[in-house]
């Protein structure tokens, strides 16, 4: 087992990358502590965790809020002692927040909100607890679109998600370096399209889903299994020298 005896924070774990990542970390040995604004949807997680670590738990959080955060650190200090791996997979998409009828200036702030400055919230209430031991390992999650552009967003160029994702690879380098002389590494994962309820709209329209498909050299989208198991690659000894890294899994897509 790769994460045995490990503490795990993994945020936006009740959906997606960040359940399957969950999942897999505990399998791995990890306890898990699985964070989402959707609680019910992080007690599904844990149920599934709990099979593999029974001193896992769930909570409800938005990374958005630094109050929340500072709550759950404090709490993990108490019950655990420590944190050795942080996932940051909470994220949203402006695609998704357009349906409330919301005014462009409010998805761009949102979207700013969950995506960046909740993986800078994450890692600003987490690293104190890493520094203690002088050892750890954060993925936080970026994207293609932080790396790339793209032509079928949301409001004609003005899409806060690319740039979003964009920040969080500047992020991740800048802390890398920060905190290598206290033996935490810092990487980023960058997915292609995943199947996930983020793109559901997307892959559950057939010709849409072709398209997307055929601008992934593989020819498919990625599964969210395929993001964790290099999400677990990043977090175990696996990858000892590697930091300040973004991690392309793509089939492709970015080597066009
Ligand atoms: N699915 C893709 O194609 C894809 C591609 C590249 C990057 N990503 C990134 O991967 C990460 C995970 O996405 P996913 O595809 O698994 O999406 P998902 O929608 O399946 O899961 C995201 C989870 O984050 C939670 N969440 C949203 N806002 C939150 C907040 N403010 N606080 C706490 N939790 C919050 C949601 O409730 C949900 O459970 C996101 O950062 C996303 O941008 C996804």
């Amino acid at each position: 087992m790769k994460l045995r005896k490990n503490i795990a924070l993994v945020t936006g774990a009740g959906s997606g990358i960040g359940r399957e990542t969950a999942i897999l970390f505990a399998k791995e040995g990890a306890s898990v502590i699985s964070i989402d604004l959707n609680y019910s949807k992080a007690l599904d997680t844990l149920d599934e965790v709990n099979l593999y670590n029974d001193s896992s738990i769930a909570l409800e959080c938005d990374v958005s809020q630094s109050n929340d955060l500072a709550d759950i650190s404090l709490l993990v200090q108490e019950k655990y002692g420590t944190i050795d791996v942080v996932f940051n997979a909470a994220g949203t998409h402006s695609r998704n927040l357009s349906a409330n009828n919301s005014l462009p200036e409010e998805i761009w702030d949102r979207v700013i909100e969950v995506n960046l400055k909740g993986t800078y919230l994450v890692n600003y209430h987490f690293v104190p607890l890493m520094l203690k031991n002088k050892s750890g390992s954060i993925i936080n999650v970026s994207s293609i679109m932080g790396l790339v552009g793209y032509a079928d967003g949301f409001g004609v160029g003005f899409d806060a998600y690319p740039p979003s994702k964009g920040a969080i690879i500047q992020l991740t380098r800048n802390l890398a370096l920060d905190l290598a002389k206290n033996n935490i590494r810092v990487n980023c994962i960058c997915p292609g399209y995943v199947k996930t309820d983020l793109t559901k709209s997307l892959h559950e329209n057939p010709g849409k889903l072709k398209e997307l498909e055929s601008k992934h050299p593989l020819g498919r989208l990625g599964t969210p299994l395929e993001v964790a198991q290099t999400a677990l690659f990043l977090a175990s000894n696996d990858s000892s020298f590697i930091t300040g890294s973004s991690i392309v899994v793509d089939g492709g897509y970015t080597a066009q």
